[in-house]
């Protein structure tokens, strides 16, 4: 009998690049997301015979990350070996937070099928321990992840503001430098990683009285700064990360015209280079023709705002 979850990506508007010091991969900065609703990881669970077997796509994969994870799991809890397939819609770490939906469906795929009955707080803890962004994917709609508990907070469900996000597919290759790696690497060796952490307490408060006054305008200004000031802090870092291409760049370009001819929307961009950018539902069609003809992007993707993790019937 195997037991089957779906989760969904999110992309953080409010932005998390750093690791508080100590245990329980605890963000330096809070963060506020929108939950994606048409790209969606698939997990299946069923006991294992005797040690855990992962497949992705139906291909067999030894991902020391999940392996690791399990194993810490089983120190507080009581999970049998797992057979684990899994497999997604979309292109895997290409900067499209595979990882917060895969951690997000995994947790609720073990949690149905060992009887857990963990409550939505300790489900959301165990996935931000695998994936800090993963928390977020517990949840729908605008969700937020603070201090003192860090786990996922529900600001407003999916219908409660529609919006949508067109997603600039730029490359379907895997990111260069993985996020946590990434983060390390900014904090060690950034002089603006401490501006990057202080500043941010402000954005979030600010965005999240945003989203609750439904004011996009204020939401759009503090969202690109939020994404520009990481990337400035990754490219500042010592290797300096560059997750983007020039397609990235025209990408942002596109979106800022639409916006100067009137259009409502703003961009945003993770560890990878795919650019997303998020407008009122009646502006996605201008936003999609227009960032569909910027040369270097292979494809569009149109999400709305999805649901949190979930068991399903397979
Ligand atoms: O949760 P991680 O380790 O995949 O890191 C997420 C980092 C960003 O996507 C760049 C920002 C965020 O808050 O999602």
């Amino acid at each position: 009998m195997s037991t089957t979850a779906r989760a969904h990506p999110n992309i953080a508007l409010i932005k998390y690049w750093g690791k508080a010091p100590g245990e329980g991969n605890i963000p330096a900065t809070p963060s506020l997301s929108i939950t994606l609703d048409s790209l969606v990881t698939e997990t299946h669970v069923t006991t294992g015979p005797s040690q855990d077997q992962l497949y992705f796509d139906d291909e067999p994969v030894a991902d020391r990350k999940v392996l690791d994870w399990l194993e810490a799991l089983r120190q507080r809890l009581d999970i049998p070996p797992l057979e684990i397939r899994t497999g997604n819609n979309f292109p895997t770490a290409a900067g499209l937070a595979s990882s917060a939906s895969g951690f997000a469906a995994l947790i609720m795929a073990i949690d149905a099928h060992c009887g857990l009955h963990l409550d939505q707080a300790t489900l959301s803890d165990l996935a931000r321990r695998a994936s800090g962004s993963a928390a977020r994917s517990m949840l729908g709609g605008f969700v937020a992840i603070r201090e003192p508990d860090w786990v996922a907070e529900p600001v407003l469900g999916p219908e409660a503001w529609p919006m949508k996000t067109v997603i600039a597919v730029t490359t379907t290759a895997r990111k260069s430098v993985p996020s946590s790696q990434g983060m390390a690497i900014s904090a060690a060796t950034s002089p603006y990683y401490p501006a990057w952490v202080e500043s941010t307490r402000a954005d979030f408060t600010d965005a999240l009285a945003a989203v609750n006054a439904r004011d996009f305008q204020a939401l759009a200004d503090l969202a690109e700064f939020s994404c520009l000031k990481m990337h400035g802090l990754m490219i500042g870092s010592r290797p300096g990360l560059i997750y983007w291409n020039a397609a990235t760049l025209s990408c942002l370009h596109a979106v800022r015209n639409l916006r100067q001819d009137g259009v409502d929307v703003f961009f945003t961009v993770d560890a990878g280079p795919q650019v997303k950018a998020v407008c009122p539902p009646e502006a996605e069609r201008d936003v999609s023709a227009a960032l569909a003809s910027v040369p270097g992007v292979q494809e569009i993707v149109v999400t709305g705002l999805g649901p949190g993790a979930r068991v399903v019937d397979p």
